[in-house]
């Protein structure tokens, strides 16, 4: 196998990892290019991949014509349109982080632009990827469970992220960004996709923005935690939130790099994550759930929730010999066969050395290294399959905009 030419479009939190992993893993990657318009960022990047060329604006890079394997698309979800268009038609192949796009209309664009001028992207579905969901994907594949016909799972995007991401960062507002359905769960869609093996045909969706509005302010509550009565209180005080080790991952998105704690609050004060998770201008739903049909009438059913300790998801997948159960958070999955026996299958992340997801990142990028090799790789798939999760999450929006009206769902 041979190492692959790589070139990271947008060093932010995604295309940091992707850079790393490429530093890590020089017989895999080189890295060949950066993309980045943030000052700091930029600085970041001279420091920590001295020798790589950066370009601030892509029309440049587009303009030195260097070689590449593939363009890792790690800008935000607005910009995947312009950015994955004028990657494709400049001839390369592209990892696309996910959404493809965040409208619909972008999506399709994309996947039109990709058969005409005959370019690969690879989505970054990275739940695929994971021990977790492979092992589940194996043991399907294995017949244990004999032929699968409901599935209930559940995303658990926990509380801290939920106000983090969701109610003070970029995905807060579905304007801005898109619906949450989208941001947040298209993994999870493409996951009933994949585990299911079948095109899902319609669905259903109920949910709503519950919890994080002005009715369920405390009182006295100001614009900014920094300035609140509440402050030692409230659980989304912002002070604690992005000083708390589990959750220091969320502070890189005002403070970049291992910044002291001291540095993070100051960083903090009066922006946008300083805000009051209940005073702020977020539009995404807190709650959601999708019911699906898929298309030889098998079913699955998906809910969303913000309102969880950790951030997990957890699966129960109904077959016609047994059911399965599995919660990423544990090391195992159980096979409950209807004869009476229960099999533990163990489940690691032994050996994982860069990025998130429980191995997500990872193993995405080893066996991208292994397809850009002309190897045949379990998991791996392209627009034409990665579009059918972005359909299903737009048709789950358009439901549940019209009070769960059954939704079909259309390729072409
Ligand atoms: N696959 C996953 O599981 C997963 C997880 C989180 C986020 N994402 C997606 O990854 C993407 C990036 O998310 P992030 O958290 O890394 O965001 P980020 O804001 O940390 O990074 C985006 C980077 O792109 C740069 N950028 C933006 N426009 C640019 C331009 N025109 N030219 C050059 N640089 C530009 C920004 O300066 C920034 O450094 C988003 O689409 C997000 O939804 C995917």
């Amino acid at each position: 196998m041979t190492t692959k030419k790589l070139v990271v479009f947008g060093l932010g939190n995604r295309g940091n990892i992707y850079a790393t992993f490429a530093k890590m893993y020089p017989d895999k990657f080189s890295l060949t290019a950066i993309i980045e318009n943030d000052e700091k960022h930029v600085e970041y990047a001279n420091s920590n991949f001295s020798g790589v060329p950066v370009f601030r604006d892509y029309h440049d890079f587009l303009a030195a014509k260097i070689p590449a394997d593939i363009v890792a698309i790690a800008t935000q979800d607005e910009a995947h349109e312009e950015h994955a268009v004028a990657m494709m038609k400049a001839g390369y192949d592209l990892l696309l982080e996910k959404p493809i796009a965040n409208t619909l209309k972008g999506c399709r664009a994309i996947y039109e632009c990709g058969k005409k001028y005959n370019r690969k992207a690879v989505v970054c579905h990275v739940l695929r990827y994971t021990p977790f969901y492979s092992t589940i994907k194996k043991i399907i594949t294995s017949g244990k469970l004999g032929e699968v016909i409901t599935i209930n799972a559940s995303e658990n995007v926990g509380y801290y992220h939920q106000a983090h991401s969701f109610v003070r960062g970029p995905w807060r507002n579905k304007e801005m960004s898109s619906p949450m359905i989208l941001a947040k769960c298209c993994h999870d869609m493409d996951i009933y996709r994949y585990l299911m093996d079948e095109e899902c045909k319609t669905v259903c969706s109920f949910g709503d923005l519950y919890y994080f509005n002005e009715k369920h302010a405390p009182e006295g509550a100001t614009q900014y935690c920094s300035d609140c009565p509440n402050a030692k209180t409230c659980l989304y005080n912002a002070q604690r939130l992005y000083t708390t080790d589990d959750y220091l991952w969320t502070a890189n998105y005002f403070s970049r790099g291992d910044n002291p704690k001291e540095q993070i609050l100051k960083d903090l004060k009066h922006t946008q994550y300083d805000k009051c998770v209940f005073k702020n201008d977020n539009d995404v739903v807190d709650h959601q759930v999708v019911i699906m049909n898929f298309a030889k009438g098998k079913t699955a059913c998906h809910t969303m929730t913000a309102f969880s300790q950790k951030i997990y998801r957890d699966i129960k997948i109904h077959g016609t010999k047994a059911e399965l159960v599995g919660n990423m958070e544990d090391s195992f999955i159980e096979v409950r066969y209807f004869t009476g026996e229960v099999e533990k299958v163990e489940v690691t992340t032994s050996g994982v050395t860069v990025g998130a997801h429980m191995g997500g990142d990872f193993f995405m990028l080893n066996s991208l290294y292994k397809a850009l090799n002309g190897e045949t790789v379990e998991g791996i798939t392209y627009l034409d399959v990665s579009i059918e999760s972005h359909l299903m999450s737009f048709a789950a929006e358009e439901s549940r905009l019209n009070g769960g009206k059954p939704v079909e769902i259309t390729k072409d």
